[in-house]
């Protein structure tokens, strides 16, 4: 009895899991995206490049610019001054200019809000950075955009005045020299890693404060360790 319950649980928990590891792995492959969520700079700038590039289409819904200040040792002035397009007001969730029926209307599916886009899933910041490096001109598409990373995405790749416009070929993508963006590809990938960090942040803003509790915790045991070593090599001493 007790045991097909317990391998009911299982049955269940590896149902609620195998969607996540589906939708973050696929068939195709995800590049390694090296954040570091510590890095109060790249938070900002990719704060800033979202604002910029995204924040038309994609809502923040669990997202308010004071929290945003706090977190990324921003003042309420610059918040306003940098980042808040439009009235929006400080203490406001980060809403999108654009009304959901809109959305479906111009690009087919509605942009999805994205605070919890990077949350949970396993490797979605893999994801997310190689879904912003693999965008690729198909003018079969209504935007005139594919995605290897998502097929047939309903996003056109809004980067690409950054990036250059990727076209796939046999030997994988290529930019041709008059279609270069306005950054190098080191650029370019800094840029989209800072965008990836931002998401992350945002999906899981308690992750900041976790992290840098983490290494305190860890200071603390090896500082007991030490101490607990020593001990023993004093106790030790007289019995040799
Ligand atoms: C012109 C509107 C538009 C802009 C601007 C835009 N997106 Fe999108 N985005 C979309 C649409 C539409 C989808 C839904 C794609 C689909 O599922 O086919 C989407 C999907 C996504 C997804 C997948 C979300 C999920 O969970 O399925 C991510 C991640 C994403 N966008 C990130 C970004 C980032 C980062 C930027 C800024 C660099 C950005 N988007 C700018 C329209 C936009």
């Amino acid at each position: 009895m007790l045991k097909s319950r317990i391998s009911a649980f299982f049955a269940a928990a590896v149902l609620l899991v195998a969607p996540a590891f589906v939708s973050a792995a696929g068939d195709v492959h995800l590049e390694d995206a090296q954040i570091d969520l510590q890095d109060k700079a790249s938070l900002q700038r990719g704060a800033g490049l979202f604002m910029n590039y995204c924040a038309a289409c994609h809502s923040l819904q669990y997202m308010r610019y004071s929290r945003l200040a706090e977190d990324l040792e921003l003042t309420p002035e610059q918040v306003e001054q940098f980042l808040i397009k439009g009235d929006a007001k400080i203490g406001e969730v980060m809403k999108t200019g654009l009304a959901k029926g809109d959305g479906q209307a111009w690009f087919g599916k509605a942009p999805p809000d994205l605070s919890t886009t990077a949350r949970g899933k396993i490797g979605q910041e893999d994801w997310i950075y190689t879904f912003l490096k693999s965008f690729y001109v198909d003018e079969s598409r209504p935007m005139g955009w594919n995605n290897t990373v998502l097929a047939g995405a309903s996003m056109p790749n809004v980067l690409w005045d950054l990036q250059g416009k990727q076209r796939k070929t046999e030997e994988g993508f290529v930019i041709q020299e008059h279609e270069r963006g306005r950054l190098s590809d080191a650029d370019y990938d800094r840029a989209i890693l800072d965008i990836t960090a931002f998401l992350t942040y945002v999906g899981e803003p308690a992750r900041l404060q976790r992290e840098s509790l983490g290494v305190w915790v860890i200071l603390f045991l090896s500082f007991f360790t030490l101490l607990a070593y020593l001990l023993k090599q004093e106790y030790w001493k007289d019995i040799h």
